[in-house]
């Protein structure tokens, strides 16, 4: 009997500017601690872009860049990149389009996708479609975020929560059952009021109030989003091992969206995981909205093993949320280019 073909991640990328912005100088900056922002959120430093005209695609460019360097793929063998991104260099064009140009990649399908922190997992979701129809053979998705363009560093309650990265997976075909085995999206717009983004879009263009009242920035009324993220976690996971006959023991690596690493360890505490089961890079990172995910698998790549099972959870903004099952595809002790971050930034 022929295994249909399944979408496998073959290789990850990442990369992080070599910027940091510790605990430290934040608490110069806002009335915060390092004991507050580690105890309530896990986070310890944050890397962030720095420099002229640089956006989210410089970013991405150099994990997409690494990505097919590492694997031997010329730029002419993609079929699609996707990017997710929810602060795309520009309106329009798309970041996508730009990351292609930059990276040597034309002719082809490229497109963002926007989800808010659930973007990389709606367009892993997206990206599978394409290659389990046969459409396209090599797929690129990278997740990546300049957040510090969003971000209010007077305002304690979000500005030490974020951070910048990108990383980048390729996917392609796998006939032998390993791949993306089940996915889900999902998402309720009565969210908004609680994380978002005021003005800069077309229901409030930018003005000289606009920008004195500090409507550009990221509005997150956290102790809701709190509450929202811990349900749905546990309830996309919850979903996914369901209707996979999955039990927490059979899962390898819980692959989280990190927002909170609160958050985190009441998932994989609701699972039944113990946390040396689970992905964490939250304290290196902090959140990276579109890049979390891609990061942490770049991050354990050496650890991973052909065969073994992930559970990727994301929640975001919109409010948003998604789970990918994912049966690994190859041993990462022997992948090429191992922990190479791109030699331009710093991390892993
Ligand atoms: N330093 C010191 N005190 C602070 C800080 C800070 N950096 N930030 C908030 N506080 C204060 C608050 O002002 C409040 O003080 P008050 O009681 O005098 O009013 C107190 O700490 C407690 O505030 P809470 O909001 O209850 O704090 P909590 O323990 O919930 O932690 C946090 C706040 C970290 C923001 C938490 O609510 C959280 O993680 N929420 C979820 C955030 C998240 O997941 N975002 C994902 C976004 S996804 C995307 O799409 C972008």
């Amino acid at each position: 009997m022929t295994i249909p073909a399944r979408a496998a991640i073959t290789a990850v990328h990442g990369y992080v500017p070599p910027d940091l912005l510790t605990n430290a100088e934040l608490a110069q900056m806002v009335d915060t601690s390092d004991t507050w922002i580690t105890e309530r959120t896990g986070i310890k430093e944050r890397h962030i872009l720095k420099g002229k005209g640089l956006g989210t695609s410089h970013m991405a460019a150099e994990a997409v860049r690494g990505l097919l360097q590492k694997t031997g793929t010329k730029p002419q063998e993609v079929d699609l990149l996707i990017c997710a991104t929810t602060t795309p260099d520009m309106q329009f064009p798309s970041t996508a389009n730009l990351i292609c140009d930059m990276v040597g990649v034309r002719n082809i399908g490229s497109f963002d996708v926007q989800a808010a922190c659930s973007g990389f997992l709606y367009s892993l979701c997206i990206a599978s479609q394409f290659i389990a129809s046969g459409t396209a053979r090599k797929v690129v998705v990278v997740g990546a975020d300049k957040m510090s363009s969003i971000i209010d560093y007077t305002d304690r309650a979000t500005c030490v929560l974020f951070g910048d990265g990108a990383g980048a997976v390729l996917l392609e075909p796998n006939n032998q059952g390993y791949g993306i085995m089940d996915s889900l999206i999902r998402s309720d717009g009565s969210g908004m009021i609680h994380l978002h983004q005021k003005a800069g879009g077309s229901r409030m263009p930018p003005t000289t109030e606009t920008i004195t009242s500090r409507l550009h920035y990221v509005h997150q009324e956290g102790a809701a989003v709190y509450k929202f993220a811990i349900a749905k976690m546990a309830e996309v996971a919850g979903e996914i091992m369901s209707r996979n006959n999955l039990r927490g023991d059979m899962i390898d690596w819980l692959v989280p969206h990190q927002a909170n690493k609160r958050i985190i360890e009441s998932t994989a505490e609701r699972m039944g995981l113990a946390m040396e089961k689970v992905m964490v890079t939250i304290h290196k990172y902090g959140n990276t909205t579109n890049a979390t995910i891609p990061l942490c698998l770049h991050d354990y790549e050496p650890q991973l093993k052909r065969g073994d099972r992930l559970l990727m959870a994301a929640f975001g903004g919109g409010f948003t949320w998604s789970g990918v099952y994912v049966q690994w595809a190859y041993d990462g002790a022997t992948a090429p280019g191992l922990n190479d971050m791109s030699t331009n930034g710093k991390g892993g």
